[in-house]
């Protein structure tokens, strides 16, 4: 999470927030703009969160290892805590003249907004209509609580406290289906080692399983992610378990399946692995090398085959002929659902930050879901998830 700390006296709360959060298992970056820095010095927010503090657009040091628009991508959830009624106003107006605003602008990730703040400034006009345009963009705020303020005054605008906020971060939505259900998420690709330094691998990120294992999250399914190798931070709220190859990501989830409710297996699994890998890094020696390859199991056909299978969803990845490669799919491996996405081409599919899905169920029912920032799909394939699963519970007597 990356967490935005604006100028204000509550911006001292902010270094409980991060250690609550770090506390959760959250991996938290923090910025801090230049007000904030006259009530917490950086070093606070260093020392609690474990990883540099970013304060300027233009540092050279901080650009050299993970620059500001990875910074942006890297962030699974912007929370800007405390938020400053300026700063409100410099996102609602799309303002990028500091860090904290630049990257709010270049993140995809879902913005969360504490703010604190006089509460004469709260309830101004101004500051009122800039609330409304960021929760109309989907912007969520958190608060403000009323009570007695620094200044002396009584009245709303009062941050509300880590642990207020933390639990509202992380507390389940009850209405969904998908509560307190146990779900087994599979991401990102797999790599097949040809020998010490060496693998097969293919282009996914783990977006997309990313995304989708922190929208489950956010319903309030006990989530577990199994992912291949990625670059991408732990989502928030969950258990991730890193694998590299196929045979591993098979052998975590064995061990995991038999207590679980729903497999969702968004992971790009390798089909084929090298037969005998060497022992030692390969000379090139020879003008030519054959590579023996010999098939990996189906992670995902395999649990849908279990006596007492889970609610299975299957992913499918097809360059030609997506909705008919994706039913037979569905078919062949017996599962509840499939998302199918066209990949190789122009648009969506792997490594990109957009993706479109075609949703088919078992009862053949299809969903266009089109192209759209990966944790917006992520959302809208958790709400067919819900509403399918929901059908199948009755379905079963539960
Ligand atoms: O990670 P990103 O960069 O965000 O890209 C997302 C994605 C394109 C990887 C993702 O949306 C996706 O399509 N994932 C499935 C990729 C894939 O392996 O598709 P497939 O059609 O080859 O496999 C069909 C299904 O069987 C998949 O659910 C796959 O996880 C599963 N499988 C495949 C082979 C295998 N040995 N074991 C499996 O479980």
């Amino acid at each position: 999470m990356l967490l935005g700390v604006s100028g204000g006296i509550a911006a001292y709360k902010a270094a409980e927030l991060t250690r609550r959060l770090r506390a959760e298992g959250v991996e938290v970056r923090v910025v801090m703009t230049r007000a904030a820095q006259a009530f917490v010095g950086p070093l606070t927010f260093q020392a609690l969160s474990g990883n540099p503090v970013r304060l300027d657009i233009l540092d050279p040091t901080a650009e050299a290892g993970m620059d500001h628009i990875e910074l942006a991508r890297w962030a699974d959830l912007v929370l800007v805590a405390p938020a400053s009624a300026d700063v409100m106003a410099r996102l609602a107006a799309g303002m990028a003249d500091d860090l904290l605003t630049t990257l709010a602008l270049a993140s995809q990730a879902p913005l969360a907004l504490a703010p604190a703040m006089n509460q004469r400034m709260w309830q101004h006009p101004a500051t009122q209509a800039n609330a409304r345009l960021l929760t109309d963009r989907g912007v969520r705020l958190l608060g403000p609580a009323a009570g007695a303020q620094a200044c002396g005054e009584t009245g709303p605008g009062r941050m509300l406290e880590p642990g207020e906020i933390v639990a509202a971060l992380l507390e389940p939505r009850p209405a969904s289906p998908l509560a307190g259900r146990r779900i087994l998420v599979t991401a990102g690709p797999t790599r097949e080692a040809l020998d010490p330094v060496r693998y097969l691998g293919n282009r996914s990120s783990g977006r997309m399983g990313y995304a989708l294992a922190q929208a489950l999250v956010t319903r309030g399914a006990q989530v577990v992610l199994v992912s291949g190798p990625t670059a991408l931070a732990v989502p928030l709220g969950l258990e991730r378990i890193q694998v590299e190859s196929a045979l591993e990501m098979r052998a975590a989830v064995m061990a995991r399946i038999a207590d679980q409710d729903i497999f969702v297996a968004a992971a790009a699994v390798a089909d084929y692995r090298v037969a005998d890998p060497a022992p030692h890094k390969i000379k090139k020696g020879q003008p030519e090398l054959t590579l023996r390859l010999v098939r990996n199991p189906d992670i995902l056909a395999e649990v849908a085959a279990r006596p007492d299978p889970p609610f299975t969803v299957g992913f499918a990845a097809e360059t030609e002929r997506v909705e008919e490669e994706a039913r037979a799919k569905l078919q062949a491996k017996s599962l509840d659902m499939i998302a199918a996405n066209q990949v190789g081409g122009a648009t969506g599919g792997f490594e990109r930050e957009d993706n479109a899905l075609t949703v088919i169920r078992r009862d053949g029912r299809l969903n266009q879901l089109p192209l759209m920032p990966k944790a917006h799909l992520a959302e809208a394939l958790t709400d067919l998830i819900a509403e399918t699963y929901a059908t199948y519970l009755a379905t079963q007597g539960a």
